[in-house]
């Protein structure tokens, strides 16, 4: 069929046509919202999964939906494992948050509590942005004595509350979204800890929503002991087969298209109902079809197998690639495992090695996000299906 028309997405953070299967993920941030808006407290939320589960996505329509309210919203990225993670969180901050109290204040009546935000904002900026290009448009004066002590860990917590303070004023709240949120600092963190719980406190609407890997819970109670209060976690596995189902149905009826049932129950049972793999087979599959009003079982075996060649060469072997030797070496035995996770002392054992040794190389791997621990002593892969790549590459 005309791929012009296909309605299936593979991408990174790309809204799917069918955001299926995230109903109580959604809810949860309409009850923050709606919640906040009544003057009630909630805990902050934080997404975790493994790449390409559709995060980046549910988080994107989170800052969607308190846009739409008139929130204040600054969306940022953690540091990649290029970039430097010491400050990050305040120029990301700086840069995220601009437009929005810009926004605030072009569109609010002037007040002492938004031009104190605008001012704090300012001097929390000033450290990170000396030529001041992202506090133009702000014309108050830097609140001297606000956020301003150089110490994220001191100054995000007044930044969120002379934030919070004016938004509450205007009966609306803020909501900082952090994606790949496991990449910042430890100091980072405890000052995104300590920002919600002294918002939290004071009854003062700020919160975060953050996503990340899988070791994201562990990594924010290294940063601050009193964090698993602090958020509600969500774990975005797999969409269930009736939910897949309806992110590859859905789609393609409204444009006359219609799945036959045998083909649908492939093109579900190929992807293992992660979301990435689901938009890829999807879209072989669109393209490959006879049509033009319906996908047959056969258009269906066809996509699934052109997916997987793309899966092979692409997203599994761009990660393959990045990967040293040695690296690589760590990487199979731990494929032994299938899914895994693996325990560090027997892959060592299939190493021939000793966990010490090997530590280096486990800590390289998980600075390049191609694995995590998700408990002491067990390492996995960050990616489904790696597993079963690597035996296909390495038989
Ligand atoms: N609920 C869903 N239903 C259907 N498709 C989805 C869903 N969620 C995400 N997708 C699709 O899956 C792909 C990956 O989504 P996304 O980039 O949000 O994943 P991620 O978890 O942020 O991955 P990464 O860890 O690599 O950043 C996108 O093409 C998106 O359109
Ligand atoms: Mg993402």
């Amino acid at each position: 069929m005309d791929p012009v028309d296909n309605p299936y997405q593979p991408s990174a953070g790309v809204r799917p046509r069918e955001l299926a299967g995230r109903g109580r993920e959604l809810s949860a941030m309409d009850v923050l919202i709606g919640r906040s808006e009544r003057g009630f407290v909630s805990q902050s939320l934080i997404l975790t999964g493994l790449r390409g589960v559709g995060k980046t996505v549910l988080l994107n329509e989170f800052a969607r939906r308190a846009r739409e309210r008139g929130w204040i919203v600054a969306q940022i990225e953690g540091p990649s494992d290029f970039e430097h993670a010491d400050g990050a969180l305040r120029a990301k901050l700086a840069r995220g948050l601009h437009s929005s109290l810009r926004e605030a204040l072009g569109r609010w009546k002037k007040s002492d509590l938004l031009t104190r935000a605008a001012g704090a904002l300012k001097s929390f900026s000033l450290s990170v942005d000396p030529t001041g290009t992202w506090t133009i448009g702000i014309d108050v004066a830097v609140a001297t004595g606000r956020a301003d002590t150089g110490q994220v860990e001191l100054d995000l917590p007044e930044l969120a509350i002379d934030l919070g303070t004016a938004a509450l004023s205007r009966g609306v709240g803020v909501l900082v979204c952090v994606d790949e949120m496991q990449q910042l600092s430890r100091t980072d963190l405890a000052a995104v800890c300590s920002a919600c719980h002294e918002a939290g406190q004071r009854e003062v609407p700020f919160y975060v929503a953050g996503a990340g890997l899988p070791n994201l819970p562990g990594v924010l109670a290294d940063a601050k002991s009193y964090a698993e209060r602090l958020f509600e976690y969500s774990r975005l596995g797999p969409l269930l087969p009736i939910e897949a189902a309806q992110a590859l149905r859905v789609p393609a009826e409204a444009q006359g298209v219609q799945w036959r049932r045998n083909a649908l129950d492939l093109a579900v049972a190929e992807s293992g109902g992660y979301p990435f793999f689901l938009q890829t087979v999807g879209r072989h599959t669109w393209d490959a079809a006879v049509g033009p009003t319906y996908i047959s079982l056969d258009d269906a075996r066809v996509g699934a197998a052109l997916a997987a060649q793309q899966l092979d060469r692409g997203f599994f072997q761009s990660r393959w690639d990045r990967a040293t030797p040695y690296q690589r070496r760590y990487l199979t035995a731990m494929a032994v495992d299938g899914e895994g996770p693996s325990s560090t002392s027997t892959v060592a054992h299939r190493l021939d090695r000793t966990l010490g040794a090997l530590g280096p190389v486990r800590a390289e791997l998980i600075a390049r996000g191609l694995i995590y621990s998700p408990e002491h002593g067990q390492i996995a892969f960050t990616v489904p299906g790696m597993a079963g790549f690597i035996e296909r590459v390495e038989p």
